[in-house]
């Protein structure tokens, strides 16, 4: 079986008090929480502080982002190596707010999962489609183009200790959930595309949804047989939502 991963992404959100607060109640509550991976990814700013109270937990810390380049002359950027220096053990990948806003293909992301899984991070490899793109019923096409990337990149065990989210765009930020049919029938395409690969890669690899998980949803959605935790945006910035979604993959 495979334990859910409940995965707090915080985007660009927080001050160093609200952080401290913050991560101070997610560690304090996830104490009664049992059988479920947790993690939250702070702005890359905040790691520091974040692993500072999160050290010798159950709760894991993971990066929002991380760079193509492993060092040098590219200002701005991230390298793998500072992430895992850092106490990191996660690394988002191909976030679709970096694949929109920020001209992310899915070569450059491939290129980002590869680096990541090179550094002994776990990449949570984010993939899904826009609401235009499951209006036209291109859902599972876009899907398999995102994976396949990393496929061509890394060859057939590229997915061996890694993490997928599904995050359709449409239920991003937008308090439109996909319905525990619709994120599972998706995701149990996404596990038998994986297995056309390698079956029992594709059995291990746990499958996040993402997209308005919160208290209210999170049973059901998580109850669903190939839904193994969620990624977790708006209501992972209170400590008691963050912790309600994640005792409910318990
Ligand atoms: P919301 O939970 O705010 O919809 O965000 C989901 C997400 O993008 C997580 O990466």
């Amino acid at each position: 079986m495979r334990t859910p991963l409940v995965a707090g992404n915080w985007k660009m959100n927080g001050s160093r008090a609200s952080v401290k607060e913050l991560i101070n109640g997610v560690v304090d509550g996830a104490k009664a929480i049992n059988g479920v991976d947790i993690a939250v990814c702070p702005p890359f700013i905040f790691i520091a502080d974040v692993v500072a109270v999160t050290e010798g937990t159950n709760v894991a810390v993971g990066s929002q982002d991380a760079s193509t380049e492993l060092k040098g002359a590219f200002t701005g950027e991230t390298s793998v190596e500072m992430i895992r220096d850092f106490g990191c053990k996660y690394a988002i990948v191909g976030h679709s707010e970096r694949r929109t806003l920020y001209g992310e293909t899915d070569e450059i992301v491939a290129k980002k999962f590869g680096v990541v899984k090179n550094a002994g991070l776990i990449p949570i490899f984010c993939i899904g489609e826009t609401l235009e793109e499951r209006e036209q019923d291109i859902t599972e096409e876009v899907c398999a183009r995102q994976i396949d990337a990393v496929f061509a990149a890394h060859g057939e065990n590229a997915f061996e200790g890694s993490v997928i989210a599904y995050e359709p765009v449409w239920a991003i930020g937008t308090g439109k959930t996909a319905s525990p049919e619709q994120a599972q029938a998706v995701h149990a395409f996404i596990r038998a595309h994986l297995a056309k690969r390698n079956a029992d890669i594709a059995e291990k690899v746990q499958i996040l949804y993402g997209g308005s998980m919160n208290p209210g949803n999170a049973k059901e959605l998580m109850g669903q047989g190939d839904i193994d935790g969620g990624l977790i945006g708006g209501a992972s910035l209170k400590a008691d939502d963050f912790l309600a979604v994640c005792a409910a993959g318990q």
